[in-house]
């Protein structure tokens, strides 16, 4: 089907942290190989991998020295291609990063356009944007505001400025020349030619930059990323095009074009409001923030998440809901970072396993096609006290046994301490152990994820909110052709009473599709029923 990502579930999988094959204390290539048959057990479809190129690695392999080939931490091109044929055997589809904004300051274009001595430096010369001055484009946020206190860095050897939207060992490269435009045509080429499925388009707000705008969203950048879409289209039809705009709704939806941009755009805005829905116990910012969001043209769809590699963003949430978050979920300094929070999705939720629960029952069931970080689905948990985002990118925690069954490197060796910690350290928190359990995070993950792909109603079907007198409880309708799923979340502690004018639903049983309870018939009277502290149902009309 060519819009099978309307249906799947996306892992999110750094491959550096996920297992090592070699025993060089890095996750690699063939060490994922090795865990496909994992992963189809938990019931994904498809694998984002997070950068595997060659790179300085400042970036976690978002500085991009060199687009074509394979980093030798993580193998070869012989083994990307192996990953490619033993996914595509167990029907995993593989999304590769397309980091279009940006390189490491390493790559050769880069290096040839700073230096008027370089040999090839006549036609790399505007890759990048230089400037004499760095007083352009002032009207531009700086995103990495704890380490970058300008988006123009001075490069000593070509004389001039070079602009970076992300880290100053990033430069951007400059889109208003035909040759880079070209040169990512070609890059998204090679990947297709090597069989992947699908690309996510790193930053791609930020392509080009004009003097009186905020250099973000404009209409250049739609017009690039529209022609990208028709060479995908046109090369090879159904590539996967996903964007990581991190926008509010009516600047992100424009990544959509009329269909013809990308199919899918992950919803920024709406992932910490689930957070803040819980803290308060309160539905309104779901409500508010869905309320905002248009619906999409027939061929896409929203990605939705609840943790990733990065710090929990609130880029897209007031400086009052900003605080709130920051107080609520990240009392400790060392826990924020830049504009968002450092930490993973089971320490956020104090380890309750009904918050974790009633997380990923509004994450699978409320709109679009769900993403789960790599280690969330065993509650794994963080470091704050590594560097940068590191602490959310620790060694997947496979086993009891040494270095948490990662790798056979000496524990020093390690690129990353595996988490060591009396609550979630690898001892107490594995796949071995959850697996072991029918009770565990893991058995529960398998089961939500098989129930939700077997009602494709959930990544199809239309929304509608049913707002019950009372605000604790999130309540929607998820309807297509052949199925209706209402779905109640308790965001309290306490269980709730619910009342709920359901007359339009009036004969209909409805029957919980995770329990296989059958429920009283719909009357003609208030529907009434309470719900557990934190607990959802998921009530298939019948
Ligand atoms: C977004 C990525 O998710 C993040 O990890 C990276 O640092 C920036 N883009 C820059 O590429
Ligand atoms: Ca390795």
């Amino acid at each position: 089907m060519l819009d099978w990502y309307k249906d799947a579930i996306f892992y999110e999988v750094s491959v550096k942290a996920f297992a090592d094959s070699n025993g060089d204390g890095i996750g690699d290539l063939r060490g994922l190989i090795g865990k496909l048959d994992y992963l189809r057990d938990l019931g994904v479809d498809a694998l984002w991998l997070l950068p595997i190129f060659p790179s300085p690695l400042r970036d976690d392999g978002y500085d991009v020295a060199d687009y074509t080939g394979i980093h030798p931490n993580f193998g070869t091109l012989e083994d990307f291609k192996a990953l490619l044929v033993e996914a595509h055997k167990r029907d995993l589809r593989i999304i590769v990063e397309l980091v279009v904004n940006h390189t490491s300051d390493q790559h050769p274009w880069f290096q040839a356009s700073r230096d008027p001595q370089h040999p090839e430096h006549a036609r790399y010369r505007d890759w990048y944007v230089w400037s004499d001055t760095d007083q352009r484009y002032t009207g531009t946020r700086i995103i990495f505001l704890d380490t970058e206190p300008s988006n123009w860095t001075f490069d000593p050897v070509r004389g001039q400025y070079f602009w970076h939207r992300f880290f100053s060992h990033q430069p951007d490269l400059n889109y208003d020349n035909p040759e880079v435009q070209k040169a990512m045509l070609r890059v998204v080429q090679h990947w297709i030619d090597l069989g992947v499925d699908g690309f996510r388009i790193d930053a791609p707000p930020y392509l080009y930059e004009r003097e009186g705008t905020n250099c973000e969203n404009l209409p250049e950048t739609h017009a690039y990323l529209k022609r990208l879409r028709a060479f995908v289209d046109a090369y090879a039809p159904g590539t996967f095009l996903l964007s990581e705009a991190n926008m509010w709704p009516e600047d992100v939806i424009q990544y959509f074009g009329d269909g013809d941009e990308v199919h899918m755009n992950y919803h920024f805005p709406l992932m910490p409001r689930i957070f803040m829905a819980l803290a308060k116990a309160n539905r309104a910012p779901i409500l508010a923030i869905m309320a905002r969001t248009p619906d999409l043209p027939a061929p896409c769809q929203w990605g939705t998440f609840l943790r990733c590699h990065d710090e929990l963003t609130l880029e897209m949430v007031t400086p009052e809901d900003r605080a709130f978050m920051w107080d609520f979920y990240a009392p400790e300094p060392r826990m924020r970072l830049n504009l968002g929070i450092r930490r993973r999705l089971a320490p956020l939720l104090d380890n309750d396993r009904r918050r974790i629960e009633v997380a990923n029952s509004m994450l699978l069931t409320l709109i679009g096609s769900p993403f789960i970080y790599y280690g969330d689905e065993i509650g794994m948990g963080d470091n704050i006290w590594l560097n940068d985002r590191d602490g959310v990118r620790t060694p997947m925690q496979w086993d009891a046994g040494p270095n948490a069954g990662f790798s056979d490197a000496p524990a020093a060796r390690l690129y990353s301490p595996v988490i060591d910690d009396a609550v979630f350290g690898y001892r107490q928190v594995n796949v071995a152990a959850q697996r072991a359990d029918d009770g565990s995070l893991w058995h529960w993950m398998q089961r939500v994820l098989r129930i939700r792909k077997q009602h494709p109603v959930f990544g199809r079907g239309t929304l509608h909110f049913l707002e019950p007198y009372n605000s604790a409880i999130l309540a929607y309708v998820r309807s297509d052709g052949a199925q209706t799923i209402l779905v109640f979340n308790n965001l309290s502690a306490e269980s709730q009473q619910v009342t709920v004018d359901l007359r339009a639903y009036r004969g209909k049983v409805p029957r919980d599709v995770l329990t296989d309870v059958v429920w009283d018939s719909i009357g003609g009277t208030p529907y009434t029923f309470t719900i557990a502290p934190y607990g959802y149902h998921w009530l298939a009309l019948e």
